[in-house]
């Protein structure tokens, strides 16, 4: 039996070790019914994992709904994050035809919006969850900072932002923690952001550890994916980019079957050795609508990589093709280059 520690995020957010990405319950990847997500959430925190991550864009407010029934009885026994800034917008030419947003009003408006369909008073962990490139970052995080002085945030997070726009934001208000897109295949954030999070002492929460699912090596086929499943528009899994990215989950299940794990608890490990490689807090957010699945993940807190092991999996990028974003201005990668 696994035990699951804590990790302190920031100067004094202390969250289980490994955190629980709920848009598995939302259509992105084809979505679940609410008993069973209900049921995922619950073995979720009676076995430790109790740092629950949703967003107001997650199913249109549909996820932060259903945590809310979850909540009603066990509020006290989870961190919660959630995040803004993202609308949907069909006329939007940026990823999945959404736009971004970070001004002033919108953040407290925003913010209201998500403690009502959550039913709760206080957000434990609020992020910008991408940037708004019109509006300086110094007045989000300003406002973010207005909505902790009103007792309606805990900590203040921000996903996806570059390394100048973290320092700038960490300036006006402490970030608690960093969300971005961290995994064996997308390594972008290493060259510049992970070191300025260490640097400031901003917890790294990785998202998407497990590739949208592509390192678990359960992805076989491009066609098992539903038809409105959005990993379906991704340039690492369409147009025969999934076949063609098979190195990379080679190096994943060699590992596994030399350790003994799975491919998932290998790629969660490789996340937890970056711990002591750039010295700092890594918890990632893996995402799942089966309890089994979350059994299984946590097992990656008991393996160890040794160097060799490491280099194997470090040399997984060289086989990865594609971007890891529809459009890499959406993400921190385009604005970083
Ligand atoms: N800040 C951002 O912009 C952003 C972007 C994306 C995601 N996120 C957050 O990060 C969380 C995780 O990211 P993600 O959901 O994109 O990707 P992920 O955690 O890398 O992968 C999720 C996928 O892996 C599958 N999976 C999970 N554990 C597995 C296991 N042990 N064996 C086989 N398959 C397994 C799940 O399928 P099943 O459900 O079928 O198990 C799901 O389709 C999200 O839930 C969300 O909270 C944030």
């Amino acid at each position: 039996m696994t035990t699951i520690g804590t990790t302190t995020l920031g100067s004094s957010l202390t969250v289980s070790d490994m955190g629980f990405g709920a848009m598995a319950f939302a259509p992105s990847y084809g979505g679940t019914d609410s008993e069973t997500a209900l049921a995922t959430l619950h073995h979720t925190v009676d076995i430790g994992v109790n740092f629950i991550d949703t967003a107001d864009v997650y199913g249109d407010g549909d996820n932060e709904r259903l945590i809310a029934q979850f909540l009603k009885d066990r509020r006290e026994e989870v961190t919660l994050a959630t995040k803004f800034g993202i609308l949907r917008d069909p006329g939007a030419r940026r990823e999945g035809g959404a736009s971004a947003r970070g001004d002033r009003a919108y953040v407290h408006t925003a913010a209201d919006a998500s403690l009502r369909r959550l039913g709760i008073d206080t957000i434990d962990l609020y992020y910008m969850h991408r940037r708004d490139t019109s509006v300086p970052i110094e007045e989000t995080v300003a406002a973010m900072g207005e909505l902790v002085a009103a007792g309606k945030v805990r900590h203040l997070g921000l996903s996806e932002v570059t390394a100048e726009e973290l320092r700038a934001a960490h300036a006006v208000h402490p970030i608690s923690a960093l969300q971005s897109e961290w995994s064996i295949w997308s390594r972008d954030v290493e060259a510049r952001i992970v070191p300025a999070a260490a640097e400031l002492g901003v917890g790294f929460v990785p998202y998407s550890p497990l590739g949208r699912g592509f390192l678990t090596g359960t992805i076989t086929d491009f066609e098992s994916l539903g038809p409105n499943d959005f990993r379906r528009r991704l340039p690492r899994f369409a147009d025969g980019a999934l076949q063609r990215n098979s190195g990379v989950l080679d190096a994943v299940k060699a590992v596994a079957s030399e350790v003994g794990a799975t491919p998932a608890q290998i790629a969660l490990a490789w996340l937890y050795a970056q711990r002591t490689e750039f010295g700092l807090s890594v918890v990632p957010i893996p995402g799942t609508r089966r309890a089994e699945r979350v059994d299984e993940n946590v097992g990656a807190l008991d393996i160890e990589l040794n160097e060799a092991q490491m280099a194997v999996l470090n040399s997984a990028l060289e086989h990865v093709e594609g971007e890891r974003s529809l459009h890499p201005h959406w993400v921190s990668q385009g604005r970083e280059s």
